[in-house]
């Protein structure tokens, strides 16, 4: 068995099978990983394998699709397209309900002020 965790819901652990599809344990357990085709095509459920990379299987052709290769170095996977032989630890994006991957080059300077409610 291998454990996979979470880390966008909260960190939370599962216990798999070794070789399982990472997004079929993420349905199985509420694990909260995003998608909608589950065959590879539409990338929601990329996501980032920020431990045990080491321990997923390798990147399928659909994936290539979807990721650049500076995304396969920095973890980036289509969870529907992997499977994991070892413990990983799993995170993504959520944004208006789709996983997105983060871009790596920037990211916002600063934070928005909070917004005034209108009286
Ligand atoms: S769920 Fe559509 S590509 Fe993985």
């Amino acid at each position: 068995m291998v454990n996979i965790t979470f880390l966008s819901n909260g960190g939370k652990v599962v216990t798999a099978p070794e070789n399982s599809n990472l997004l079929r344990v993420s349905l199985k357990e509420r694990g909260g990983i995003p998608f909608k085709c589950g065959g590879g095509l539409c990338g929601t459920c990329k996501c980032r394998i920020e431990q045990g990379l080491e321990n997923t299987d390798a990147i399928k052709p659909k994936e290539r699709k979807h990721l650049r290769p500076e995304d396969f170095e920095a973890g980036y996977r289509m969870a529907c397209q992997t499977f994991v032989l070892g413990d990983v630890a799993v995170s993504w994006v959520v944004q208006n309900g789709k996983g997105v991957v983060q871009a790596v080059a920037s990211a916002p300077a600063a934070a928005e002020p909070a917004a005034q409610a209108d009286s």
